[in-house]
């Protein structure tokens, strides 16, 4: 029997989007712009240390990490947020396998339906009450998962109208009361903004007050356009360096271009990573050793992220020259996501998408795919994502045809 909660959840975007193409063939040769699955080589010395360490292949992973990965992933965020020695030690800090996992597997720590309500791994003596789980909207849908199949309700914040508060959400106190989880994602996915240094202040203090767990999203924080996205760390270290109801999240997916390793990390509330160890040694599969060599090798380099990054900002200034004449355009901030306005292509954005495909061969995913509420904004109805992946070349000529898309 399948339960229940799996029937809410909707088909996974990307299975929806195969669905809505079905056998329609491309109007052009296909340009695949719909997975955020980062196309530049990742640095040659990953397959090197992974070579060197392959004696790790026959071992069990230690899912706490290992001395080198923790002391690589730690002086990274020291280095990265100018954090004081210490203030993230080794045992706040756990290897995820993507961090996808664990922003999903949290949900089976912290809501209800999950450990906290049938004793509290949290040692919180579970929650009584009614669980909300805040959440961006449009989102990446895993954390919608993680509420609808832990019980819980989620409560989505329009994001596009959080620009004017740095990131953050304006919302009843009532609803951070009733709130057990809050995902807060930086550079966010699908529009690419920021959430301020004050605005993740303010998102931690209202966290603690509310005693909400803060969730930081912050897979993008190294594809960024002019400014270094601000991390919820440095929020935490200017009040004080108390990592308490916050936890963040990060991965080198995007910023080493290694979405295969499956290799990232989530560090913080020492309580909660400790709860959240002991609930992984049940199940989780462990990052592999010549992974985690690997990926403390990619944290330890910032060359080839700088790299990358130049890379990035190449294909945003392609996107700006030839879309950037178009009522709605946005240059991102952060991530490679145009959040394009397709108003006035077709009737709704799942419409443009089918057109872009069957008339162009362009595959891009529409909005509405990544919705969370109902009443989601009438201004992000006719977004269609765009991931900035392919190569300059097929990125500009998929491009030029979705511009010489004629309206509807
Ligand atoms: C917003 C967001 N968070 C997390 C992830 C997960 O990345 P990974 O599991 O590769 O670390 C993605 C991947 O696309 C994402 O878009």
């Amino acid at each position: 029997m399948i339960p229940d909660p799996l029937a809410q959840l909707p088909d996974y975007p990307f299975a929806r989007l195969r669905t809505l193409l079905g056998d329609t063939p491309p109007g052009k040769p296909p340009v695949d712009l719909s997975l955020g699955e980062p196309q530049h080589a990742p640095p040659a010395f990953l397959t090197e240390v992974l070579d060197r360490n392959a004696d790790g292949w026959r071992a069990y992973p230690p899912v706490a990490g290992t001395p080198e990965w923790k002391a690589a992933v730690c002086g990274w965020l020291a280095r990265r947020y100018d954090l004081p020695e210490g203030m993230v030690d080794p045992a706040a800090v756990l290897p995820a396998s993507g961090t996808r996992e664990a922003l999903f597997a949290l949900g089976q720590l912290l809501l209800p339906a999950g450990l906290a309500g049938t004793g509290g791994a949290d040692g919180t003596g579970g929650t009584a009450r009614a669980p909300l789980v805040i959440m961006p909207d449009p989102a990446y849908l895993p954390y919608l998962g993680a509420a609808v199949l832990n019980g819980a309700t989620p409560w989505p914040v329009p994001w596009s109208r959080t620009a004017a508060t740095g990131g953050f959400p304006s919302l009843p106190d009532t609803v951070w009361e009733q709130a057990r989880m809050a995902y807060i994602c930086s550079p966010s996915n699908p529009q690419g903004t920021l959430v301020s240094r004050e605005g993740w202040r303010r998102l931690v203090e209202k966290a603690r007050a509310t005693d909400t767990i803060l969730i930081a999203d912050e897979c993008y924080s190294e594809i960024y356009d002019r400014e270094a996205p601000a991390g919820v760390l440095e929020a935490v270290r200017d009040l004080g360096g108390s990592l308490k109801n916050v936890l963040v999240l990060n991965s080198l997916s995007k910023r080493s271009n290694a979405a295969g390793l499956r290799s990232g990390f989530i560090a913080g509330d020492p309580d909660l990573v400790a709860a959240f160890a002991r609930m992984r040694a049940y199940g989780a599969a462990g990052m592999p050793r010549p992974v985690q060599a690997a990926s403390a090798a990619l944290w330890n380099d910032e060359t080839h992220v700088e790299e990358n990054r130049a890379l990035y900002r190449r294909k945003f200034d392609l996107a700006e020259k030839i879309l950037g004449h178009r009522p709605g355009f946005r240059r991102p901030e952060g991530g490679f996501f145009l959040w394009f306005d397709a108003t006035g292509l077709g009737p709704s954005s799942e419409a443009v998408a089918l057109r872009l495909w069957a008339e162009q061969g362009v595959k891009v995913l529409p909005a509405q795919y990544m919705m969370v509420g109902s009443d989601s904004l009438p201004e992000d109805r006719m977004r269609l994502r765009i991931a900035l992946v392919a190569t300059e070349d097929r990125l500009g000529e998929a491009l030029e045809r979705l511009n010489s898309l004629q309206p509807a």
